[in-house]
């Protein structure tokens, strides 16, 4: 079978290097891929939100699955362009990718099938946002409703910075046409966590939870990066599992009765206070880097159970997981997620122990291998313990260099 696989950063290698894992794999393209991906894969130069010609290329080389990573295709459109090709491909509709396209669209439906999330009001207008400020305590939080690269949510400690960020969405537009609506919710407390489900038709099953890390420095100090570490699975109290389950009965309850057909991955942001999960966001598409550790772990065919998740026959049995913890630490480029500089070369992989995963996440080759990203490999370690993983995954951290390289020293410690 013929896979294609779209994106290029650690999410795509790690779906990539699983899924060659298949003896029903034979040959895995990969849009754009990475400085790794090379070495498995053949990548292929067609840009993530280029639809029309990813859809000719699968056509042509008769791909039996593509497996979509990023989130812009599918709220673009790609997975009801490609069936309406007759393609089979992994990933919800664009109807159902509004719940990461739109803050709004994922509030409405989380109010009105009473998912517990932050109290919110939405605004097309800066007049009528500025007017209902008063309606808010601080600190309160304001977020563009539309993709921004994860740039689009601003939490305000005061009137005065609720009031700039509002100028900047609506008169400055920082964030163009996705900032034409803005949300305002109230500032949640609590632990962060998230839970990525496969979903086939419009049905649930949670994988296993993974802890992401998004803050640039120890501690969780400096400001949020796409996430710079992960570990799995994280236990959950037994009041915590019954909530997280509520809430997935709710959700299944709501994508029925709005007569969606969600089908993929969908991936939930909660805030977690007392073991009460609120919801923050829903994203349409695996994490990054939850895949990363998440597929070491995965102990069944990849491809098997993207298939029948689009074909409907999954069932909870076939979802398998190691009992073994993963831990990702993942290098990047100086100066991230602000500037950085590209092109720095990278030393050290052959050096690393054979049971250690190096998944590349911003990397490219020109004759050596060099840094193409703020986010650039994924030092990732299998162990028996949290521990082992851990330390396994920091001692061949140490092995690999290039200039200017950073990487949280904190990563599953807490
Ligand atoms: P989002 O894209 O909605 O997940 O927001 C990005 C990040 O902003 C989240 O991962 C949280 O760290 C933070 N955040 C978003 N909404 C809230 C909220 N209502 N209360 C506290 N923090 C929030
Ligand atoms: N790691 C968070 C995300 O993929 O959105």
């Amino acid at each position: 079978m013929k896979v294609l696989v779209i994106g290029n950063g650690g999410r795509e290698y790690a779906l990539c290097w699983k899924l060659n894992e298949s003896p029903k794999v034979d040959k895995i393209f990969v849009a754009k891929g990475n400085g790794g991906t090379l070495s498995f894969c053949e990548n292929i130069d067609i840009d993530v939100k280029d639809i029309d010609k990813l859809c000719e290329f699968a056509e042509s080389e008769h791909i039996d699955l593509t497996v979509v990573g990023p989130e812009d295709p599918l709220c673009d459109g790609i997975v009801d362009k490609f069936r309406e090709n007759g393609l089979k491909i992994f990933g919800p509709d664009r109807e159902c990718a509004q719940f990461e396209k739109s803050k709004e669209f994922t509030k409405k439906f989380l109010e009105k099938y009473n998912i517990p999330t932050a109290k919110y009001m939405s605004f097309t207008d800066y007049e009528n946002a500025i007017n209902s400020l008063e309606k808010f305590s601080y600190p309160l939080v304001v977020k563009a409703d539309g993709l921004c690269l994860g740039k689009g949510v601003i939490i305000c400690q005061n009137s005065e910075e609720a009031k700039n960020a509002l100028y900047k969405i609506f008169k400055d537009r920082v964030f163009g046409s996705e900032g034409d609506k803005v949300v305002i919710e109230e500032f949640l407390t609590g632990e962060e966590a998230s839970l990525l489900c496969l979903v086939s038709n419009n049905k649930l099953y949670p994988l296993e939870r993974a802890k992401d890390h998004k803050q640039i420095y120890d501690g969780d100090k400096g400001p949020n990066t796409g996430g710079v570490g992960t570990y799995s699975p994280v236990k959950a109290s037994k009041e915590l599992e019954n909530n997280l389950k509520e809430v997935c009965n709710k959700i299944e309850e709501g994508l029925n009765k709005e007569k969606l057909n969600y089908s993929g991955i969908l991936f939930i942001g909660f805030m977690i206070e007392n073991d009460k999960p609120r919801v923050l966001e829903f994203n349409v598409r695996f994490g990054d880097p939850e895949t990363e550790v998440l597929m070491p772990r995965l102990d069944c065919d990849l491809f098997e159970i993207l298939n029948k998740t689009i074909d409907g026959s999954l069932e909870a049995k076939d979802i398998r997981w190691k009992d073994d913890y993963c831990l990702t630490v993942i290098m990047c480029s100086g100066g991230y997620p602000s500037s950085y500089e590209k092109g720095k070369l990278i030393k050290g992989i052959e050096n690393v122990e054979d049971d250690i995963l190096v998944f590349h996440n911003g990397t490219k080759v020109d004759k050596n291998l060099l840094t193409n990203g703020g986010r650039v490999l994924s030092i990732t370690a299998l162990g028996k313990t949290l521990k082992e993983a851990r330390e396994k995954a920091y001692k061949d951290v140490e092995k690999i260099s290039f200039e200017d390289a950073y990487y949280r020293k904190d990563i599953g410690v807490k």
